[in-house]
């Protein structure tokens, strides 16, 4: 399965979701993951550096991609149970290019204006995306929550304008939470720093109703 985690706004989470994910894809369903980091910054190559450095840690490989990647994903396909891409948002050939093959396309956004704002841009690559690669399931996933009960109505806000472009909503998000930001320093995740804290869970609940949705879809195309 090819998961695209794409989306032009930085830092609305896209290389910690990815990382995160692919860390529950290999330690908690033994799959074998490649991480595609198509960011010239490196952000996600860097982790892994740092986290191959530690025997004690489920390997993870990764491979630094730009511009017309769409041949190189499908044969990564053929040799990984996963492959997880982080696009960082600059890089418009790698991102179009990847849509145009992944299974699976998760946007994060935060609850905030600017960000929610590029939702109609990124509605319009999506589309122009389906054409070649009808089978795409695409999602919108809020990220970085404030926690306190008075802002829920903002979540609920965010979740409604980006439904409204017609995109999937996940019904799971993340909270804002130190512990995203602290686990990255040595190349771990929030599997390894609090296997069975809040943002392990919220991780799992992500990746859970994205492959569900991925198992209702192909059951309906058989
Ligand atoms: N849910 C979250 N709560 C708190 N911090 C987060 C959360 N998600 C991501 N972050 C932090 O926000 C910063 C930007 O995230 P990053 O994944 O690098 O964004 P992007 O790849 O989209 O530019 C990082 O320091 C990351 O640890
Ligand atoms: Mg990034």
């Amino acid at each position: 399965m090819i998961l695209l985690v794409g989306g032009e706004k930085g830092g609305s989470g896209k290389s910690c979701l990815a990382q995160n994910l692919a860390v529950f894809f290999a330690k908690e369903l033994a799959a074998t993951v490649l991480i595609a980091d198509c960011d010239p910054q490196r952000t996600s190559s860097d982790w892994i550096q740092a986290r191959n450095n530690d025997p004690e840690l489920e390997t993870i490989n990764c491979i630094q991609l730009y511009g017309k990647i769409r041949n190189d994903l499908l044969s990564l396909n053929e040799h990984y149970d996963y492959v997880v891409v982080d696009c960082g948002g600059q890089d418009n050939l790698a991102l179009r290019a990847s849509m145009s093959v992944a299974h699976h396309v998760l946007i994060p956004m935060r609850p905030k204006r600017r960000d929610i704002k590029t939702a109609p841009h990124m509605e319009d690559m999506l589309s122009t995306c389906k054409m070649v690669n009808p089978k795409m399931i695409a999602s919108f996933v809020i990220t970085q929550c404030p926690s306190l009960p008075n802002q829920a109505p903002r979540i609920l806000e965010a979740k409604e304008v980006c439904a409204s472009f017609g995109i999937n909503v996940l019904d799971s998000i993340t909270y804002a939470r130190n512990i995203y930001d602290d686990s990255e320093e040595k190349g771990t995740s929030v599997f390894e720093v609090d296997p069975d804290g809040k943002a392990a869970n919220e991780i799992r609940s992500i990746a859970n109703e994205m492959l569900a949705i991925k198992q209702e879809v192909s059951y309906e195309f058989g």
